[in-house]
């Protein structure tokens, strides 16, 4: 096993109860996981930034049960969910060797998103980070656990095993997930925050600008496992290390130039690893060519620092600092919203990451 952390088993208590609550982040990669093997291990380093707007909420009232099993209720957004409650039994169950208390405790789950369920972002970074944090707040509570960076250390490796990209949203700012020989304390087990950057990425804003809102055809999962015969893969591997290392040193200056040409490539390469891949698949649309065209050109007149990445769908995520938003307004208001489904936009920036509600 390999849990580095203590695992906490209860006595037989008669009734022990409570409530918990966090709010969680989405985050964007701008070096990319993609490609994973075993339990949840990626298959090389990513880096990410926490967001802030784009958040769930989860809140779990537990009460001690006898049965020894899983046992909840869930409620997204006021109404019950099976499909999601089907999930989260499974994920349950896949930490219970580690959390074994998920077993003693019926949960009830109720948790909300900020952004519109159907918008095409997607929340199982912030679902699962949430959840994961309950978790732990619950362990810490019944046992007097009051290490707050283990907490949210031992979060995310639980995160990770609902979703890996699930880890890195744990973190403030900035996030590394995955082995590196040039990262002091990086693990694949789960993400650690990067700090000594220059204080202009803390001031990034990340617009997301929604091209489709419809269900991607291809979920994450079953990519990362098409990459397994992916003649391509070992080099995009490697690619992928090196990236996050010059990234890291782009990144302790304030050469937003440089890094937004690594943060580029990287949507580029991810598209371009669908649409080699067999099958081959494309989440990208017309539109989302056409804004990609559009940034290029305005950068290219203005020489302004704005530039884009993409997650596994077809959304421009406009990453620029905050000392040109309104130039960034321009760009958007003026050559992107007619790309954009209903012109609808999600604003977002940096954030110092999760919050406890309760
Ligand atoms: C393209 O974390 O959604 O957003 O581990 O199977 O849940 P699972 O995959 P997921 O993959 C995210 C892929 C990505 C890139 C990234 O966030 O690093």
């Amino acid at each position: 096993m390999d849990f580095p952390y203590k695992i906490y088993t209860l006595g037989d208590e008669k009734y022990l109860d409570g409530k918990v609550g966090w709010r969680c982040p989405s985050n964007i990669a701008i070096v990319k996981y993609w490609g994973k093997y075993g339990i949840q291990m990626p298959r090389n380093a990513s880096f990410s930034f926490t967001l802030s707007n784009a958040h769930t909420d989860t809140y779990i009232t537990y009460s001690k049960q006898p049965n020894g099993k899983v046992s909840l209720d869930f409620m997204f957004e006021g109404k019950e969910n099976q499909a999601f409650a089907d999930k989260i039994t499974k994920f349950l169950h896949s930490i219970s060797e580690y959390i074994p208390i998920v077993k003693d405790f019926h949960f009830k789950i109720e948790s909300s998103n900020s952004f519109p369920h159907s918008s095409g972002i997607a929340s199982s970074a912030s679902s699962m980070g949430a959840l994961a944090l309950c978790i732990c707040s619950i362990e810490a509570e019944l046992f007097g656990i009051s290490h707050d960076e283990e907490l949210r250390q031992k979060a995310s490796y639980l995160a990770r095993l609902g979703s890996g990209s699930a880890s890195r949203s744990l973190m403030p700012y900035f996030s590394t997930w995955g082995e590196h020989p040039k990262i002091n304390g990086s693990s694949n087990l789960y993400a650690t925050r990067t700090e000594g950057l220059h204080s202009i990425f803390q001031t990034f804003h990340d617009d997301i600008l929604i091209v489709s809102a419809k269900e991607k055809s291809v979920s994450s999962t079953a990519g990362h496992a098409l990459m397994e015969n992916n003649v391509y893969a070992p080099a995009r591997y490697a690619q992928a290390n090196q990236r996050v290392e010059d990234l890291l040193e782009i990144m302790k200056t304030d050469n937003v130039d440089a890094f937004g040409k690594i943060a580029e490539d990287e949507a580029m390469t991810l598209h371009a690893l669908m649409m080699c891949s067999d099958p081959s698949y494309i989440l990208i649309e017309p539109g989302t060519l056409q804004m990609i065209k559009e940034i290029r050109s305005f950068r290219d007149r203005t020489k302004l620092p704005i530039y884009f990445t993409l997650d596994a769908g077809p959304n421009i995520h406009l990453l620029y600092p905050a000392s040109v938003k309104g130039d960034a307004e321009i760009l958007i208001n003026d050559y992107l919203l007619p790309f954009t489904e209903n012109n609808v936009v999600i604003k977002d920036k940096i954030s110092n990451g999760p919050k406890r509600l309760l």
